[in-house]
This record gives structure tokens, C-alpha cells and sequence, in this order.
């Protein structure tokens, strides 16, 4: 029996059912509208979460290097006052060429500079600078570039008046580019190879370490000097990674074709690469400005517009004087 049955007996032997009764229906009445009353209130909200407490701060990663980063010191040499774009831009001045071959544009810096009827060979450029002149944009490697049919048929038979080497940076890939260029080049022409000045070994891997990266592109200067000793090859001290200026080129000449099947050994010699002292410290370095004083490419240039054979020996010979 229930609480409230017995309190309800004990009353109505107490007081009467009569009495009990209305005692009863208050207290029902009473039980009603409390339940109503409850019934209305808004729901308890479910007890939140425990709030988690704000993670701490993820420690931020380190900034990853940008690109390859030099690992050993570099060999001391001179401050370059110049980089290989105002040596080349200078160059493009100077000479006024009417034709203009890029090896590697990658993003059009070394395009922009360029005025002339231009050529410009990449597997992979992508350009975001302004170009400023008549320019056929080549996607191909150069190799495959020169293997095709009259290859340089945008320049209508003029020849090529200033060329610049700078995309693979491996010897054997620059050594073809010079060897592929030649044959084109008028006898006032001007080549430029870039990156040929690296400043430690590690810089001159063949199997890439660093940022900026010369790879072993020196070895062509190198095989330039030993096997065409005809040739004007300047070493220039810009920077981040030194130029040469190649001048005296002979379209006719096969000397390095021929000599290419044997130099394969030296070009392909694996890391780590040893460059000679003195292109580590760029003591056989010439520095850009005095290079570009020179009064010779004013005469190279008189000679050219002249259009009649003139002796180039004599320019040759004060280029190759020229000492910083
Ligand atoms: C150092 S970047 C050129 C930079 C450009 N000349 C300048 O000064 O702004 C080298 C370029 O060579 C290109 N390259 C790589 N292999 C090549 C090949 N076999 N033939 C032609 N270009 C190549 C790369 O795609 C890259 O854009």
C-alpha cells in the first residue's frame, strides 16, 4: 500500500469520506498543476561538454630552404660589381646584334633584354616578364631543338650575332649547345655561357646540391681553351656564378664535334667534381665593367655593318690583353 493510501484511511476514520474526498480532489488538483507547470519550463539544457581548451600553438615548421642551400663555404674571390644579366644587357648594348639565340629562358629575365629578332629554346619556360621584341619561343630541349629542319629559319639567313648558353647545367649539354651554335654564328658573333665560375665543389655537382648551381658547365671552358686555342675565351667575374664571353668563333670549324666522343669521359666524370683552384677564386676572372670599355666592340661592330671581310685578329688580340 502506497503513502498516500494510508494517510487517505487514517483521514477518512478520522474525519469522513466526505471530508477525505475533497481533501483528495485538492491535493490531485494541486499534483495537476505542478506537473503542468513543469511540463512548460524549457528543457534543461544537456550539461555541455567540458569545453576542451584551446589547443596550443602548433610549433610552426621551420621554413623549408629555398631550393638547395650551399653546404661548405665558398673559395674567397672578388666582389662581383656586375650580375650575368647587366654584363649581358652591357653585351646587347654594345654590339646592337641583329640576331638574338637563348638557350634556356626559364622566365623571360635574360628575353627581356633583347631587342632584336630573337630565338629562345626551353623544354620548360613559362614567361613573366615583358619581351620587347620579334622573339619564336621554342619548347623543346636544345638537342632536339638543332635536330630539327633549319632550326634557326626565324632569322631569314642573318646570322647569329650574340647567343646565350644557359639551360642544362651539365657539361656535356653545354659543350653540344656551343658545338650546335657555332655553325650558325657570324665571324663577329659573341657567345655567352653562363655559369662557369663555381665557388666550391659542391656548387659544381653534377647531381644538383645547391642554389644557385653551376654544375660542371666549367669543364666547357676548359675543353674550349685546350681544344680551340683560336678562340677569344674571357672569363668575367659576375655575379652570383661567372660568364664567359666566347669571341673568334669559326662556323666552319668540326674541331670540337670531332673532339666531343673523346671528351665524354672528362664531361661525364661523376662527383665529386674538382674545378681548378683558380676558377674558385676567379683569379683569371676579368671584371664585367672593364670588359665592356673595351673600344673594341665598337670596332666590331663598324666591321660587321661594313659587310666587308675585315681581319678580326687584331680585336682578338686586345680582348685577350685585357686584365682587371
Ligand atoms: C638558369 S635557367 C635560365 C635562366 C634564364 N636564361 C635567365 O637568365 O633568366 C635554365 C633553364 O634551362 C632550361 N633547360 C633545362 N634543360 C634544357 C635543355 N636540355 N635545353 C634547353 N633548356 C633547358 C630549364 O628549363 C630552365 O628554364
Amino acid at each position: 500500500m502506497s503513502i498516500r493510501s494510508t494517510v487517505g484511511s487514517v483521514l477518512e476514520s478520522a474525519i469522513g469520506r466526505e471530508r477525505t474526498n475533497t481533501i483528495r480532489r485538492m491535493e490531485r488538483r494541486a499534483r495537476n498543476a505542478l506537473a503542468k507547470r513543469l511540463a512548460m519550463e524549457p528543457p534543461q539544457k544537456p550539461a555541455s561538454k567540458p569545453q576542451k581548451k584551446p589547443a596550443p600553438p602548433k610549433p610552426k615548421p621551420t621554413p623549408a630552404p629555398r631550393g638547395w642551400q650551399p653546404s661548405d663555404p665558398f673559395v674567397s674571390h672578388p666582389e662581383p660589381h656586375l650580375t650575368r644579366h647587366e654584363l649581358l644587357q652591357g653585351i646587347h648594348e654594345k654590339i646592337r646584334p641583329r640576331t638574338y639565340l637563348e638557350i634556356g629562358i626559364r622566365t623571360g629575365r635574360s628575353m627581356v633584354l633583347s631587342r632584336c629578332r630573337s630565338i629562345g629554346v626551353d623544354p620548360f619556360f613559362k614567361i613573366d616578364n615583358p619581351i620587347h621584341c620579334d622573339v619564336q619561343l621554342i619548347k623543346a630541349t636544345s638537342d632536339d631543338f638543332f635536330a630539327g629542319d633549319e632550326p634557326l629559319a626565324h632569322f631569314e639567313g642573318v646570322p647569329v650575332d650574340l647567343a646565350f648558353i644557359d639551360g642544362m647545367h651539365l657539361s656535356d649539354f653545354a659543350l653540344r649547345d656551343f658545338i650546335n651554335i657555332e655553325p650558325f654564328m657570324a665571324d663577329t658573333g659573341v657567345v655567352v655561357l653562363d655559369d662557369v665560375l663555381p665557388r666550391n665543389g659542391l656548387e659544381a655537382a653534377r647531381d644538383r646540391k645547391t642554389e644557385p648551381w653551376t654544375g660542371d658547365v666549367y669543364k666547357v671552358v676548359e675543353i674550349l681553351r685546350r681544344r680551340r686555342p683560336d678562340l677569344v675565351v674571357l672569363l668575367i667575374n659576375t655575379a652570383p656564378t661567372g660568364t664567359a664571353v666566347v669571341l673568334g668563333v669559326d662556323s666552319a670549324s668540326t674541331i670540337l664535334k670531332d673532339a666531343y666522343a673523346e671528351e665524354e669521359d672528362y664531361l661525364l666524370r661523376p662527383d665529386p667534381q674538382t674545378p681548378p683552384q683558380e676558377y674558385m677564386e676567379r683569379s683569371i676572372a676579368i671584371e664585367p665593367d672593364v670588359l665592356l670599355k673595351s673600344p673594341v666592340w665598337d670596332e666590331l661592330v663598324a666591321i660587321r655593318e661594313s659587310g666587308a671581310s675585315a681581319d678580326l685578329l687584331p680585336l682578338w688580340a686586345e680582348l685577350r690583353s685585357l686584365t682587371s
